[in-house]
């Protein structure tokens, strides 16, 4: 079951995985900021066995916390926050009763500290990293796995249209989808919270050691300056 808000992407992404893997493959189209969505979804998966939820979209602004409406705002808390947590609570309750299933939420390095000129999108992302913890502590021995995927940059098409200019030479290398779609799912059942790729996890574990977070702050702020420069990007 995939679930998008452009129903014309969604269907090209399952006739792709039709024809390559000769699998059944339904599609939603809904925006996850709906009010409405759990109605949709749940009317729609009535009759399937959701074995696996994957929380992966996120609605981000880039610049100044005041620069955007507080309607953008909220739209992040729709999206990255009440979309993760209701769909999590619908589909979590069905594996529990079925002792199986796995959830993973998607989230970001951003979450690990405040997040300069990302302010919002990052207390999203700590609102997921702390979600699925708390989660995969209650459901241990009852057969369902929850991880939280915490990336560093990915090459997905809306991180490759948002143009960020590079951070050198020494900084991690974007991801590709693959990598981290394969180390989320290798995760599930083994620990709470993944870092793919090894760069990035090698300098998460650095900064957490020898800095402060506040250090740790101004990193991320000189990252994304760097990368965005003054530039505003509303991605979605
Ligand atoms: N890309 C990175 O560098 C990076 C780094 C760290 C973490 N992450 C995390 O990885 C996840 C995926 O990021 P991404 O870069 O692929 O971009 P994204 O915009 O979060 O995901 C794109 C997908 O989500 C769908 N989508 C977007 N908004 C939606 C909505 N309101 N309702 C339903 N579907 C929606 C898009 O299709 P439609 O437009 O058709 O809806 C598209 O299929 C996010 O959780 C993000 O925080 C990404």
């Amino acid at each position: 079951m995939l679930i998008a808000r452009r129903p014309g992407p969604l269907e090209e992404r399952a006739a792709e995985l039709k024809g390559k893997h000769g699998i059944l493959v339904k599609t939603i189209a809904v925006d996850l900021a709906a009010r409405d969505m759990l109605k949709t979804i749940a009317a729609e998966t009535e009759d399937l066995e959701i074995g696996l939820l994957v929380y992966d979209t996120a609605y981000m602004l880039i610049g100044s916390f005041f620069e955007h409406p507080i309607e953008k705002q909220l739209r992040a808390i729709d999206v990255n926050c009440r979309g993760p947590l209701t769909l999590a609570h619908h589909f979590g309750q069905k594996m529990i009763e079925r002792k199986r299933g796995g959830i993973i939420l998607m989230t970001s390095l951003s979450g690990m500290q405040g997040a300069p000129w990302l302010a919002s999108y990052g207390a999203t992302k700590a609102f997921n990293i702390v979600l699925a913890e708390g989660l995969w502590y209650e459901l241990r021995g009852k057969g369902v796995d929850v991880v939280a995927c915490c990336a560093g940059a990915i090459e997905t098409p809306n991180y490759v249209s948002s143009k960020p200019r590079s951070l050198g030479a020494f900084a991690p290398k974007p991801s590709t989808v693959e990598k981290v779609a394969h180390e989320a799912v290798a995760a599930l059942g083994r620990k709470p919270l993944v870092i793919p790729g090894g760069a990035y996890r090698l300098s998460q574990t650095l900064l957490e050691r020898f800095m402060s977070r506040k250090q740790r702050m101004k990193i991320m702020a000189g990252s994304t300056e760097k990368m965005y420069g003054d530039r505003l990007i509303t991605l979605n």
